[in-house]
């Protein structure tokens, strides 16, 4: 059998951010920015190290801002090439080193998960894909989804990132169960969105990153409505479980659930430490500031 490599990455991006309102009242959630950065842009250079190619946004009204960032900034290039400021030019332009390809389809309601992952059906067409969501903003190196990439180099079946979640959380994630294969990697046999604790198959949650073969489309499709009353990606990857094999991966690494303002503090705290331009300034600011 031929191998088939990941070419192409899903960021469901049509989400309302409620939980992060006013910020989010006129902005996308995915433009919130961790030091410097967007959320959305952390994830697309996930992918990328991942080495896709072919970003696939399933965006909703109010999200413009995240098609302008990935796109060519011409005013402001023509200022900063005037001004000589090379270095900032640079920045700006190695957002889009020229070799992706961007792509956006809309999600005119919001029905769930499962169902924006539908929406880009027709994008995604009959070939392996990833989908990112950049709520959670993954750092590892290599790289979360570059790890999950070489397992699905091997084994060519869905993988989804995993990791233990404390027992009083399981109905925040879809929790998967199953037997252990090798250490990091667990063959799936039970996956269920958001249980109570009493009835959670283990403790394993899914992180935001999934590779998925193309047969899922045909199970979310097929799924009646999920919790929440919502097209649900973990009910559709169930179905997939009964034809192919579905492996949860415990990926090497940190995980910050930026959606939450918590999970934001904590990224933001973390990454200004080790960032290289502001790292040794807010770590002495830290020092001494005697909150504690
Ligand atoms: C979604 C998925 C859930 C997954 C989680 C990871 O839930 O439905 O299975 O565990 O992302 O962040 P959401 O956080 O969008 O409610």
């Amino acid at each position: 059998m031929q191998k088939v490599t990941l070419k192409k990455a899903v960021f469901p991006v049509a989400g309302l951010g409620t939980r992060f309102l006013p910020a989010t009242k006129a902005q996308p959630k995915e433009m919130l920015p961790v030091v410097d950065k967007p959320l959305i842009q952390y994830a697309v250079e996930e992918a990328y190290a991942a080495g896709i190619r072919h970003m696939i946004f399933v965006t909703g009204r109010n999200k413009r801002a995240i098609e302008d960032h990935f796109d060519t900034a011409y005013e402001l290039e023509t200022e900063l090439e005037a001004a000589g400021k090379q270095k900032l030019l640079e920045l700006v332009r190695s957002m889009n080193p020229g070799d992706m390809d961007f792509s956006y389809v809309r999600q005119p309601r919001s029905l769930g998960l499962g169902h924006a992952v539908l929406c880009a059906e027709h994008l995604v067409g009959n070939e392996p894909f990833a989908v990112l969501l950049a709520d959670d903003l993954m750092v590892g190196s290599p790289p979360v989804l570059a790890q999950m990439a070489a397992r699905f180099a091997e084994l060519q079946q869905s993988v989804l990132a995993v990791q233990e979640v404390p027992a009083e959380h399981t109905r925040r994630y879809g929790i998967v169960a199953g037997e252990s294969v090798s250490p990091q990697l667990i063959k799936v046999r039970a996956m269920v969105e958001k249980p109570a604790p009493e009835v959670a198959p283990s403790r394993m949650g899914v992180a935001g990153r999934y590779i998925l073969t193309p047969a899922v489309f045909r199970h979310i499709r097929s799924q009646p409505t999920g919790v929440g009353g919502e097209i649900q990606l973990t009910d559709g990857i169930a179905g997939l479980m009964a034809e192919e094999g579905v492996y949860a991966y415990q990926y090497e690494g940190k995980r910050y659930d930026c959606g939450s303002k918590e999970g934001f503090l904590e990224a933001t705290v973390e990454l200004a430490l080790q960032h290289p331009e502001v790292g040794e300034h807010f770590r002495h600011y830290l020092k001494n500031l005697q909150v504690l």
